[in-house]
């Protein structure tokens, strides 16, 4: 059978300093087919796909649109080629209507004004009826709808520019389960049964797994295989060549016996960006344990972790730190009382961008790396260096400024200071988001490390098997409140997603 190609890249190349990012990398895209790319973080995923939007330029090598070989000069351009990128951050404005957003830049003009806006009012729906999400209201703002919303919207977009590849770096880092299924649903019934074609990066396999008709391998900037025989395509042949090597056990647990009762929070109310209310919030964290709190994407989970290091309002509650109560109203009260916090959001609100890596790790711990007021090279690389290296960060990442990491590795950064800042408490939001499968691993062994340490973990999380994996107690949170304790081992997989998606449909 006689493949289309809908594009081709031969041969490219691409350095920043003595970074050799993309080294000889081959890649075709099929008419109507999903092709997915994996590979561990600072792989070159990102930095190819860049290039083939436009945004950067490669050393070297050949770029193919329908059949020619073409120089792709800006974002405009390959717009234009039909590549249309739907990155993970949001590209639409935010203060404009859903309608207007989708138009942006292409505004219908009519002689009579009215029709205009008919004529686009009639075309938004259009197309967000064939995206079969017609329950998006086209006079909307952008910015109060949920990320997956605001990710359709941006499909719609592309759509309406005439997109022909479709490509997807991370699209289900923001997303539910639901939303996920609701985006493949989409991928595959709307975009590829029209003869679109999706290029899908995902660091959850699972998900490359279910939705890719072939899936490309890249390591260290090299092309390592393509998998398109169904037989290959399992998690642990795409671990292997991925990681080069296999991975035992991606959510490893230490079990450690907990000591005394660390932090209480009882009967806590706050507030959540979606501008809801969150009551009715107990549970208690003691030394050595691991307490997990999943349920689903913006829910409150993260709202809890600021409101628990004074970032936001505590509406009503309190808080107890070895049975003492205590009030958390900044962040700098919160770390002397000996928090540690993981944001979620690690790019805005966790790195200095144009600081290096190292320091941004060891940021916190000061006073592990100086002698009162001068800095200890010595010091400081070895600690940040040893964990750096147990989550595959290469030596001459340490010194590249924050900004020149890939995301993942931007990621795995943030995680890294807080493990080696002298927290009692550590909270992290959602630690393995974005990281490869083996750095993912890796977190999971260290969050052990630190409970045996005695250390209290509270683990907010939309990652079931993370949460099921690592955590000695779990808790679901709802719209209608949270439940649980469930003790570790009393829930499965399906047992975790009923209790989430039941209360989903309460509401
Ligand atoms: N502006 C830059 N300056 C220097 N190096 C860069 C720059 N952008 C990317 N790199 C390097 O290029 C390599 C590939 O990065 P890329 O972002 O493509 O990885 P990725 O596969 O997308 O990883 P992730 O899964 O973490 O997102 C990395 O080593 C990264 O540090
Ligand atoms: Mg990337």
């Amino acid at each position: 059978m006689a493949e289309t190609s809908l594009l081709e890249m031969h041969d490219i190349n691409k350095s920043y300093g003595g970074i050799h990012a993309l080294k000889g990398v081959d890649l075709d895209l099929r008419v109507g087919e999903v092709l997915g790319l994996v590979g561990e973080n600072g792989a070159g995923k990102t930095t190819l796909m860049k290039i083939l939007c436009g945004i950067e330029k490669p050393d070297s090598g050949r770029i193919i649109v329908g059949g020619e070989e073409i120089r792709i000069h800006n974002p405009h351009h390959a717009q234009e080629l039909g590549i249309a990128m739907i990155p993970q951050e949001l590209v639409l404005v935010p203060e404009m209507t859903v309608m207007e957003n989708i138009f942006l830049g292409r505004e219908k003009t009519g002689s009579v004004r009215f029709l205009r806006k008919n004529v686009m009012m009639d075309e938004t729906k259009r197309l967000l009826e064939d995206l079969k999400c017609s329950y998006i209201n086209p006079a909307d703002m952008v910015g109060f709808l949920p990320k997956a919303d605001q990710q359709l919207v941006a499909i719609a977009r592309r759509i309406l520019q005439g997109g022909k590849a479709f490509i997807m770096d991370e699209p289900t880092a923001a997303l539910t389960e639901r939303e996920t299924r609701n985006l493949f649903e989409i991928i595959s019934t709307r975009l590829c049964a029209s003869g679109r074609s999706v290029i899908f990066i995902s660091h959850r396999l699972e998900e490359v797994l279910k939705i890719s008709n072939r899936i490309c391998v890249l390591r260290d900037g090299n092309l390592i295989t393509v998998l398109e025989a169904a037989a290959d395509m399992d998690k642990k042949t795409l671990i292997f060549h991925m990681v080069g090597g296999e991975i035992k056990d991606e959510f490893p647990k230490i079990e450690v016996k907990r000591g005394k009762e660390v932090l209480r929070v009882e009967d806590v109310t706050f507030s959540t960006n979606q501008g809801g209310i969150v009551k009715d919030i107990n549970f208690s964290v003691h030394e050595g344990e691991v307490v997990g709190i999943t349920g689903l994407v913006g829910v409150g989970k993260t709202e809890l972790g600021q409101t628990l290091i004074g970032v936001r309002d505590l509406l009503s509650g309190k808080f107890f730190i070895d049975d003492k109560e205590v009030a958390i109203n900044s962040p700098v009260k919160a770390v002397e009382l000996g928090f540690g916090y993981v944001s979620e959001d690690r790019r805005e609100e966790g790195l200095v961008l144009d600081l290096q890596s190292l320091h941004n790790m060891t940021i916190n711990s000061l006073d592990q790396v100086s002698n009162r007021f001068v800095l200890i090279k010595s010091r400081e690389n070895k600690l940040g260096e040893g964990i750096a290296k147990r989550l595959s960060m290469k030596k001459e990442f340490l010194q590249m400024e924050a900004q020149q990491l890939s995301g993942g590795n931007q990621q795995k950064v943030v995680v890294i200071r807080q493990i080696v800042s002298n927290s009692r408490i550590i909270i992290f939001d959602e630690p393995t988001k974005g990281i490869d499968v083996a750095a993912k691993s890796e977190v999971s062994r260290i969050i052990g490390e630190l409970s045996r340490e005695m250390k209290a973990i509270l683990l907010l999380s939309s990652e079931p098997r993370e949460v099921l994996g690592i955590s000695d107690l779990i808790f679901v949170l709802s719209k209608d409140g949270m439940e649980g304790p469930y003790p570790r081992g009393t829930l499965d997989y399906e047992q975790l997603m009923a209790i989430e998606f039941g209360a989903h449909k309460k509401v």
